[in-house]
C-alpha cells in the first residue's frame, strides 16, 4: 500500500471567494475543461483518479455531470448512511478526510488523488500531512461569493512551474486568469 499525495485544485477570484449561492461565481469553459484534465489524467491507464470533494459540492454539480466522469468521486459527510442512499452505485461516501485516504490507499485502481472542495475540505487537506500541491487558478477580478478558498501560508507552499501547466495569462470572457501551482514545502 502505497502512500496517497493530496493534490488541491481551485478556482478563486481577487477575493479569494470561490463560490456563490452554491454555484461557481463565473463561467470559464477552458478553465473548466483544465480542472477535467488534470483530474482526469492518469498516467497509467489501467487506473483512475478520486476526486475528494464536500457534501456540498457533490450537491453542486449538475446531475448530468455526476459523478464526475473517468474518476473515482468521494464526497465527505458527517451522514455517511443518509449520503449513501442517495448517491449513484460506485460513488464512496466517507466521514472524513483520513477516512477517504484510507479508501483510496486500499485500491489497487487509483492512481492520484484531487481534493476538489469547498472550504473546510481545502482546508483539512492543505493542512493534512499527505498534502502535495495546490493547483489555484488565480481569477483577477473580484466576485461576489459566499465561500472561500482557506488562507494558505505562502511560507510553506512555494510557487512552482509545471510541464503542462500553462504559466502565462490567460483570458476568457474578458476575464484574465492564471493557472498556478504551490507546492508544499
Ligand atoms: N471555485 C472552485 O474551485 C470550487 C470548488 C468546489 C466548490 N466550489 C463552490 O463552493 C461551494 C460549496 O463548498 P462549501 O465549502 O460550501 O461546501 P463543501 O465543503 O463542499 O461541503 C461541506 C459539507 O461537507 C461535509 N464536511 C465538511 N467537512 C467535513 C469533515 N471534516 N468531515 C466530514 N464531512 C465534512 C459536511 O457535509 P454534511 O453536511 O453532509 O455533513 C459539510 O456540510 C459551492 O458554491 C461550489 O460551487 C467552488
Amino acid at each position: 500500500m502505497s502512500k496517497v499525495k493530496l493534490n488541491l485544485i481551485a478556482a478563486a477570484c481577487d477575493n479569494m471567494g470561490i463560490g456563490i449561492n452554491g454555484t461557481l461565481p463565473w463561467r470559464l469553459k477552458n478553465e473548466m475543461a483544465y480542472f477535467t484534465s488534470m483530474t482526469s489524467t492518469a498516467k497509467d491507464k489501467s487506473k483512475q483518479n478520486a476526486v475528494i470533494m464536500g457534501r456540498v459540492t457533490w450537491d453542486c454539480i449538475p446531475p448530468k455531470y455526476k459523478p464526475l466522469a473517468n474518476r473515482i468521486n468521494v464526497v465527505l459527510t458527517r451522514n455517511v448512511d443518509d449520503v449513501k442512499k442517495k448517491v449513484p452505485e460506485g460513488v464512496e461516501v466517507v466521514p472524513d478526510l483520513d477516512e477517504a485516504i484510507k479508501l483510496i490507499e486500499g485500491r489497487s485502481d487509483i492512481e492520484g488523488a484531487w481534493v476538489i472542495g469547498g472550504s473546510s475540505i481545502y482546508k483539512a487537506a492543505m493542512d493534512h500531512p499527505n498534502c502535495d500541491k495546490i493547483y489555484l487558478t488565480e481569477i483577477q477580478k473580484t466576485f461576489e461569493c459566499d465561500t472561500f478558498f482557506p488562507e494558505f501560508d505562502r511560507n510553506k507552499f512555494q510557487l512552482v512551474t509545471e510541464d503542462g501547466v500553462i504559466s502565462e495569462k490567460q483570458s476568457e470572457n474578458g476575464i484574465d486568469y492564471y493557472t498556478r501551482v504551490y507546492k508544499k514545502c
